[in-house]
């Protein structure tokens, strides 16, 4: 079976090595306000349970989820019990998903609150990555808000061990790299407008995860070549990304998705 094992690396300067592919879990958590192409059930624990381990057998180390995610912090605690010192675990402040829509808070207030939710959800004493979960007014807020300085602060209080931005614009990227250790983009075959964020995290060794690496879905859709292989040989071809984020609940998706990235990244071009 193919695996990931041997291909983790540096996520940045940040000290923590992570697999090329991680585990994205919205859809562990939630079904309400999401844009995947076709609807889903979220599986119960017994199955995300299989699913994780699978992960982990795969060499998978790195999991994201947020407070947005619906339950999907709430429930990760339970099932990663035991397993904690074997992932990487990145989760987000700044959105709160309730009655099913999105309401934004940076307030530093705010962001303390949602760190020690977090922490008590995740069932653990730190969070690996913390990124500010950006309504898209990247700049603003990490200008304006107050939060970057105090995921800083969390930093050196030792609750985290590494801050950025899961943004969505190319300044935002910038600004959250230059002051930060990681930044977490969307790149795929349809969406490669923040590529100079990829190009800045390449050139100063910053951490650079991908988000909606099959564009949520919607890569898959088309026939002829593997659309995963096709985006994947894109996102790997970029010196700048640490690691792509990719949700998935089929295990099937998952094992695939592994054997692809572990090709791709054996023998590139
Ligand atoms: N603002 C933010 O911070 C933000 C925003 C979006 C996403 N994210 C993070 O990034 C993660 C990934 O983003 P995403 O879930 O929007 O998009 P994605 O990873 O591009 O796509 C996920 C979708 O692709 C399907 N899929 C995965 N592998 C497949 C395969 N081999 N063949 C066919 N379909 C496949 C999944 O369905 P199956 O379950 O059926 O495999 C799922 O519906 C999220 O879970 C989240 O952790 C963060």
């Amino acid at each position: 079976m193919k695996s990931l094992h041997d291909l983790h690396r540096p996520l940045g300067a940040t000290g923590l090595q992570v697999s090329p592919l991680g585990l994205g879990t919205v859809k562990l958590g939630r079904d309400q306000g999401v844009k995947y192409p076709q609807g889903f059930s979220i599986p119960d624990d017994f199955t995300a349970r299989q699913l994780l381990g699978l992960a982990r057998e795969l060499g998978i180390n790195l999991i994201d989820t947020a407070p947005a995610y619906g339950r999907s912090e709430e429930r990760l605690g339970p099932l990663l019990r035991g397993q904690r010192d074997d992932w990487v675990i990145v989760s987000k402040v700044g959105e709160e998903f309730e009655l099913g829509e999105s309401r934004f808070d940076f307030s530093p207030a705010h962001a303390r609150r949602s760190l020690e939710r977090s922490l008590r959800h995740l069932e653990t004493d730190r969070i690996d990555l913390l990124l500010v979960h950006s309504n898209g007014d990247d700049l603003a807020i990490l200008r304006d808000s107050g939060v970057y300085e105090t995921l800083a602060e969390f930093k050196r209080e030792g609750k985290i061990r590494a801050f950025g931005l899961s943004g969505k614009t190319v300044e935002g990227g910038l600004l959250a790299l230059e002051h930060g250790d990681c930044a977490m983009v969307t790149y795929n075959l349809a969406a490669r407008g923040e590529r100079p964020v990829l190009d800045y995290a390449a050139a100063h060794g910053k951490g650079l995860l991908v988000k909606k690496a099959l564009a949520s879905g919607h890569a898959c859709l088309g026939t002829g070549i593997d659309p995963v292989r096709a985006s994947f040989e894109l996102i790997f071809a970029h010196p700048g990304v640490t690691s792509a984020i990719v949700g998935t609940i089929d295990p099937l998706h998952l094992a695939h998705n592994v054997a692809v990235a572990a090709e791709t990244l054996r023998s590139p071009g």
